[in-house]
């Protein structure tokens, strides 16, 4: 029998899987000592603002207000911030989903993990994003940027 897993509908499974994901990063080997002893964080508090970041972006309802480039940049100089502890973020991420959910939300969230994962390494290390270099760059995109001139001030 093929077992059915459920789709992320609302703001009971981004629960569940928030609480999954960060019950597997809090004793992870790579990553869990940047939360309990580098941010010591307050689960009671970091929590329910995580239900509500993934509410924001998969319903845009949760009401999200904070800053992760600024609240990730000041991890920078305390603790390795690199692409392979994104690399491993990511993959916990996505095997917390996928041993929870299947279908086509599930297919979105993973996916917006991984362009905010792009997003706030490149910010807070100062380099490039991936998805904007040059060297992947469509054809048609390489003939679009080319043709485009900057206003005159
Ligand atoms: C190397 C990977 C990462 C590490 C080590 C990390 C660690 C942290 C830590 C320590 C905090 C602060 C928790 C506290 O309040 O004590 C935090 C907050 C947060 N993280 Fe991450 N994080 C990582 C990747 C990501 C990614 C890829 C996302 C998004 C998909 C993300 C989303 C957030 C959000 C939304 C907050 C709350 C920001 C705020 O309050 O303004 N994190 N993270």
């Amino acid at each position: 029998m093929f077992e059915t897993k459920p789709d992320i509908a609302r703001r009971a499974e981004i629960e569940t899987l928030v609480n999954s994901f960060y019950d597997r990063i809090r004793t992870d080997e790579v990553l869990g000592f940047i939360f309990t002893e580098v941010a010591q964080t307050n689960w009671t508090e970091h929590l329910p603002k995580m239900y509500a970041f993934w509410e924001t972006v998969l319903f845009r309802t949760g009401g999200f207000t904070g800053n992760p480039i600024a609240t990730h940049a000041k991890l920078v100089p305390l603790t390795a911030m690199g692409r392979a502890q994104f690399d491993h973020w990511l993959m916990l991420f996505r095997s917390t989903v996928d041993d929870l959910f299947a279908g086509e939300k599930a297919e979105h969230i993973k996916n917006c993990a991984a362009d905010m994962a792009n997003v706030i390494y490149s910010r807070i290390n100062q380099v490039p994003d991936p998805r904007f270099d040059p060297a992947t760059l469509t054809p048609e995109q390489r003939e679009r940027y080319a043709r485009y001139q900057p206003s005159s001030p």
